[in-house]
């Protein structure tokens, strides 16, 4: 693991800024080892929600491990259980109801410390239902509290009582926790927090607070850093990336012409986009970027324009259309991924097939499709006109069919070419088998030297699987290894 600060690593020194507030909670990181010194415990971890979860869990691993606890999978042998909570629909929040009930006998036998934090912790209705129905919780903690973890973990072992330390603000940016990474080939990289944009169906602008970028050369010296540590692949994190605000004028094209300079790194993604946002100096500077992937997440949400007003979206069919069209002039080989929501109040029949359509005309690479779900707070819930449940699936089922007949029939187009795949690992059941994913994101699977692994390959494409290609290796393009 990474301690930040300065330091050097493989000869060469970073400098990472670490706030002060990071600095004041590692006296906290020492007092929990000094509390339980002796003892070898273990913690498990659950992260449900997006990337930006997923790199927020990165951090409490982070502190986690720094506070002498390590890693087991299961929760019911832990004794420290954390679950990262996620309330952008309802089948998030479920999960953790299920996950708490199932943890309540282990908690009685064994003592275990259970913190619960993330998006749903910034809910006031979710806060009382923890209460009162599940009171056997030690710790919540909010999206704004994040870095407070060792503190909270100090008072609640310490005091042994129950710790709630959640805030409702705007946001302040913490640098310097410490991140156990997932991964030793990927990496996400957080560019910015929280959302200014208030869609009206979406909870995250009320759990995460307003938009806040990191400073540039934050980022630019962690993605160096990774670099360095032998990472190929960096995914910039934001909810809208492309109002990314370096300051002093310094856009989201900035960031992405400065990272692609890093040695080391082989492919630069990001996620997601704001259509509304998407200015000619992005576009520009994906096309010259030799790493930047040529696929764009670009989240549609609705097909229709009037849905996408009361969506509060803020372009038009149209001017969704008009822009993939104009990154497809400048950009020929680009391809397209998106969001869907099937069944938004007052979404008519005639709504729906504008969203077929748009799906039919974009022919996306892949795309993430959801029922829509009423979420407390936000004025999507307010509608009068919310769609049955049943009409809702059948539109979701439709939506469906389209898009995996789109996806094999652009699988098949794949069958005969040549791509450049990063080697992530070997299959599970067969060593000699290697899987690896093209630049657009699609899995390929073949056969290989596992010593291949972090590296690019060319891979011919010899038939297609539906959810994967199948090839047979060409060359080795780069002989780095990680
Ligand atoms: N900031 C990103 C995505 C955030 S949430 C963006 O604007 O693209 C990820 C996806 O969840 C959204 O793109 C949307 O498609 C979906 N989503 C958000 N709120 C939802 C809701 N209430 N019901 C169903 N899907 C929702
Ligand atoms: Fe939610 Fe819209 Fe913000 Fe994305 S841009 S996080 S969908 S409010
Ligand atoms: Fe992400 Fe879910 Fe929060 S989608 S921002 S974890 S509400």
């Amino acid at each position: 693991m990474i301690e930040y600060g300065t330091y050097l690593l493989k000869g060469k020194k970073f400098t990472v800024e670490v706030d002060k507030n990071i600095e004041y909670q590692n006296k906290f990181i020492e007092k929990v080892k000094e509390l339980n010194k002796g003892k070898s415990l273990t913690y498990s971890i659950i992260t449900m929600g997006c990337q930006l979860n997923e790199n927020d869990s990165e951090k409490i691993c982070g502190m986690i491990e720094k506070m002498g606890y390590s890693r087991t999978d299961e929760s019911k042998q832990a004794d420290l259980a954390v679950m990262n909570t996620c309330c952008v629909r309802e089948n998030a929040e479920d999960k953790l109801f299920g996950k708490l009930g199932e943890l309540k006998k282990v908690k009685e036998e064994k003592g275990t410390i259970i913190a619960i934090g993330g998006c749903m912790m910034q809910e006031k209705h979710i806060q009382e239902k923890l209460r009162k129905s599940y009171p056997y919780f030690d710790i919540i903690f909010g999206t704004h509290t994040l870095h407070k973890f060792p503190e909270d973990l100090y008072n609640a072992l310490k005091d042994k009582k129950r710790i709630e330390d959640v805030i409702d603000i705007d946001g302040e940016i913490y640098e310097g926790i410490p991140i156990k990474r997932d991964d030793n080939l990927k990496a996400s990289v957080t560019i910015m927090y929280g959302c200014n944009n208030f869609c009206s169906y979406c909870i995250v602008p009320y759990v995460r607070g307003r938009e806040r970028s990191r400073k540039p050369q934050n980022i630019i010296e962690e993605v160096k850093c990774l670099a360095a540590q032998g990472y190929k692949e960096i995914t910039l994190l934001g909810q809208n990336v492309n109002s990314y605000n370096g300051g002093e004028n310094y856009k989201f094209a900035d960031l992405l012409r400065d990272v692609n300079k890093i040695d080391g790194i082989e492919r630069i993604r990001f996620v997601s986009p704001h259509p509304k946002d998407f200015t000619d100096d992005v576009i520009k500077a994906i096309k010259e970027c030799d790493k930047v992937c040529k696929i764009i997440h670009l989240p549609l949400q609705a097909g229709s324009t009037q849905v996408l007003k009361a969506m509060n979206r803020k372009y038009t069919k149209e001017q969704y259309l008009e822009l993939a069209q104009r990154i497809k002039k400048e950009i020929p080989e680009i391809v397209f991924s998106t969001d869907i929501i099937v069944g938004f109040p007052g979404e008519t029949e005639q709504d729906f097939e504008d969203t077929l359509d748009v799906v039919r005309k974009m022919n996306y690479e892949q795309v993430y499709m959801f029922i829509y779900s009423r979420r407390i707070g936000t004025p999507g819930d307010m509608m009068e006109n919310q769609i049955p449940e049943e009409i809702k699936h059948i539109r979701f089922d439709r939506l469906k069919a389209l898009v995996e007949s789109q996806t094999n029939e652009n699988g098949e187009k794949y069958v005969g070419t040549k791509q450049k795949v990063l080697v992530e690992g070997t299959s599970k059941n067969n060593e000699q088998m290697l899987t690896g994913r093209t630049e657009t994101n699609k899995v390929v699977n073949f056969k290989g030297d596992s010593e291949l692994v972090g590296k690019l390959v060319d891979v011919k494409i010899l038939r297609n699987a539906l959810w994967y290609l199948q090839g047979e290796i060409e060359a080795v393009q780069y002989l780095s290894t990680i």
